[in-house]
């Protein structure tokens, strides 16, 4: 993980560390990724109630998901002063809208009257106008979550709008990506996404905050969201699981994640091919000022705890986790373009989306199946080989929001 070339951060909000910095922390981060084959021991994984019990659940809301920064999805999505959208991070609705502005901000989705959601989630984004108004009463709020107007309810009643604000929660970007964090005192987003397994900051040439959505698929999985992000950051299952996938990707034909040689934990793609697409080629065309070699490469980066990007050399891939209980897991795959190929007359990125939705399918099977298997009273726990030692890192950072001893 060196050698990347950064350009500008460009994170809104007042942190002032250079990206320089970022790198330099990111590589301090322990992780077992480069540990050779002889060093390797085994080690254990989680527990089977750790995937599966409402108690865990509700001890990964409270001391991660509504304390650390949660993505959401794109920036692009709310381009103009009243749009919005609304997520769920982890049972809680949120939405985010653009103000008179052009600021993002975010605020739990409940009206400070009589505390009615206010917003529906489906259609899960639009425009608001001018003003936020509860579909109840009528009260209505600004874009900066002031209330406006409250029909029939006059101020000689000792009623002080001032006091009666929407509730507001943190919202940042960064490549793009939009994050909402519910703490309390939220730290700084770049903090956050330094401190992960993998992280976005090692793409910036990739230039992700220009790239634009063009399709989006979402699935609905029976699994633990952490089976989802083990699943996503393993290959033993490649061989076995995804015949098409070991096409474009011959190194996973042996089980393996990463080679240890390539930048950025990147993997060098089929001889010849330059797009992730089963024929290897496609119409798009490619980012521009990438390093030579990635235009024969896939690199996959995990953003703790709910986001995982597959860059490829015309076109990206996140899929954005989104818990929905000890064992329900939304998890939506978006794709992005660069806007001049969204803008190509015929754009067609379907050979990119099929056979990442074949690929999904094949991985959501295995996954609720594993998750059948974890919530036995006659699972003992598992083992990580070495080939499943970026899991055993992302559990090490789990244990670490929760306030859990590392294993080490
Ligand atoms: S609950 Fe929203 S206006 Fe009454
Ligand atoms: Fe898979």
């Amino acid at each position: 993980m060196i050698g990347q070339r950064l350009s500008e951060p460009e994170t809104m909000g007042g942190h002032a560390a250079t990206i320089e910095e970022a790198a330099i922390v990111t590589q301090e981060r322990p992780r077992v990724q480069g540990v050779g084959v002889r060093e390797w021991r085994p080690r254990p994984t989680l527990r089977g109630t750790d995937y599966s019990s409402e108690a865990v659940y509700e001890e990964e809301r409270e001391r991660l998901f509504f304390r650390g920064w949660f993505c959401i999805g794109r920036a692009d999505e709310v381009p103009a002063s009243g749009d919005y959208l609304v997520r769920d991070v982890a049972g809680e609705s949120i939405f985010v809208v653009r103000n008179r502005a052009g600021e993002l901000r975010a605020f739990y989705n409940v009206c400070a009257h009589r505390g009615t959601r206010i917003l529906d989630e489906d259609p899960a984004c639009g425009s608001v106008g001018k003003a936020i108004k509860c579909p109840y009463h009528a009260w209505s709020y600004d874009l900066d979550g002031r209330l406006l107007a409250t029909p029939n309810v006059h101020e000689d009643e000792q009623f002080e709008r001032a006091d009666y604000r929407l509730n507001e929660v943190a919202v940042d970007q960064h490549g793009g990506f939009l994050f909402v964090s519910l703490a309390a005192e939220p730290g700084s987003l770049l903090d956050w996404l330094r401190n992960s397994n993998e992280t976005i900051l090692e793409f910036e040439r990739y230039r992700l905050g220009e790239l634009r959505l063009g399709r989006r698929i979402s699935y609905d999985v029976a699994a633990n969201w952490k089976i989802v992000v083990e699943n996503y950051n393993e290959c033993l299952h490649c061989p076995q699981i995804h015949p098409e996938l070991v096409q474009v990707i011959p190194l996973y034909r042996k089980g393996e994640v990463w080679d240890g040689e390539t930048r950025d934990g990147g993997n060098e793609m089929a001889p010849g091919a330059t797009s992730f697409t089963a024929s290897g080629t496609s119409d798009l065309p490619k980012f521009p000022d990438l390093f030579p070699e990635d235009y024969g490469m896939y690199y996959g980066a995990f953003q703790f705890p709910n986001l995982m990007v597959n860059m490829h050399p015309d076109s990206v891939m996140a899929y954005v986790v989104y818990p929905q209980g000890p064992d329900r897991t939304r998890v939506v795959s978006e794709f992005y373009f660069r806007p001049e190929a969204l803008a190509m007359p015929g754009f067609d990125p379907s050979p990119t989306v099929d056979l990442w939705d074949l690929i999904s399918r094949q991985d959501w099977q295995v996954c609720e199946r594993a998750q059948l298997g974890v919530s036995s009273r006659g699972y003992r726990g598992g083992v990580y080989p070495r080939k499943d030692r970026l899991l055993f890192d992302f559990n090490e950072r789990w244990r670490e929001a929760l306030g859990r001893p590392q294993v080490g």
